[in-house]
């Protein structure tokens, strides 16, 4: 396999979004573009969900396989709302199990006529490999790749700072824990880079702090309470266990205490803080319940707009490859 993970991929000659595998490229006003209409099929808790026609006869395939709570059924309840048939593979139950390739798979589900493949995996460089083969009526969105990239958390977590704090350019943002491993961070140092945040730092121990040469123009903190001073934006990421071996693994306890946001800690932070975390969370590790659970807490509308977010990347998609198909 020989990955191609460059951000051309993507995109058709003209230009245009075609499949969605990284932040990393977009410009500022495309990423705007995604949040305001995401913006747009945002409703209030205990209003109806926003449906539209955009995928009507469409078919969007979800392939997970690494467990997902969130994404999965996020990306399930946009392309539903959106009109498409919906079918789900999962890890279990895919022919990948008997030793299918990944292309294999692909090429089945093509066949049947599937549009949009929501791809999540493992295995680094997959999402842009796969989107070089598929036939042109084909897009793949990354639903989380590796420790590499998962791009609509990225527009979630802007969407969801933009609602509650507005400018992004008078903001200092924190993403503390396992900075290494998490594909979650280096989607969101990419969309704020390009949304011009006035300040992006990131926090870990020592041996969860990436290499030096990721995260161009991020401060770096090992101690959490240094970062989390004067932050307007405090983004809690777990210990990613399925990445880490044997001896890199920090004790829970150990952890919570010297790193873990808690309610002491978050005093620190400015006034008016809000806390993220794109979950799963594990509580009393990386961050406290009384914070979790708290008024400066967004946990849970970031949920919210991962629909939302979802059905803007979903629309806009198969906008373009109609456009496409129309100019032919
Ligand atoms: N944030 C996120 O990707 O959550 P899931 O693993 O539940 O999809």
């Amino acid at each position: 396999m020989n990955p191609d993970p460059s951000a051309s991929v993507q995109r058709d000659s003209d230009g245009r979004l075609r499949h969605l595998i990284t932040l990393e490229g977009m410009s500022r006003d495309e990423i705007v573009a995604l949040l305001d209409l995401a913006q747009f099929y945002v409703r209030e808790p205990g209003d109806l969900p926003a449906r539209d026609q955009s995928l009507a006869g469409q078919t969007v395939a979800n392939l997970f396989f690494e467990p997902s709570t969130r994404t999965r059924v996020s990306f399930e309840l946009a392309a539903q709302r959106l009109g498409a048939e919906v079918v789900n593979l999962d890890m279990h139950s895919s022919s990948r199990v008997k030793g299918e390739t990944v292309l294999d798979t692909i090429y089945t589900l093509q066949a049947m006529r599937a549009d949009i493949l929501v791809m999540r995996d493992a295995e680094p460089g997959l999402p842009a490999y796969v989107a070089r083969f598929v036939a042109p009526h084909v897009s793949i969105l990354n639903a989380g790749e590796a420790h590499l990239s998962h791009p609509t958390q990225g527009l979630l977590d802007a969407l969801t700072v933009r609602q509650t704090k507005g400018d992004f350019t008078k903001l200092r943002v924190l993403i503390a824990g396992d900075i290494s491993h998490s594909r979650v961070a280096r989607s969101a140092w990419q969309v704020f880079k390009s949304l011009g945040v006035a300040e992006l730092r990131i926090a870990a121990p020592a041996d969860l702090m990436p290499n030096k040469n990721e995260f161009a123009g991020a401060r770096r903190f090992e101690n959490i309470d240094d970062a989390i001073r004067g932050a307007d934006v405090v983004m809690a990421l777990r210990i990613q266990r399925e990445r880490i071996r044997g001896a890199q693994m920090p004790d829970e306890t150990s952890y919570h205490r010297t790193f873990g946001i808690n309610a002491q800690r978050l005093k620190l932070a400015a006034p008016g803080a809000i806390v993220m975390h794109p979950g799963p969370m594990n509580r009393d590790v990386e961050i406290s319940s009384e914070v979790a659970d708290g008024p400066q807490s967004v946990i849970q509308r970031q949920v919210a707009n991962g629909v939302a977010v979802r059905m803007a990347v979903l629309a806009t998609i198969a906008r373009n490859v109609q456009a496409r198909r129309h100019f032919q």
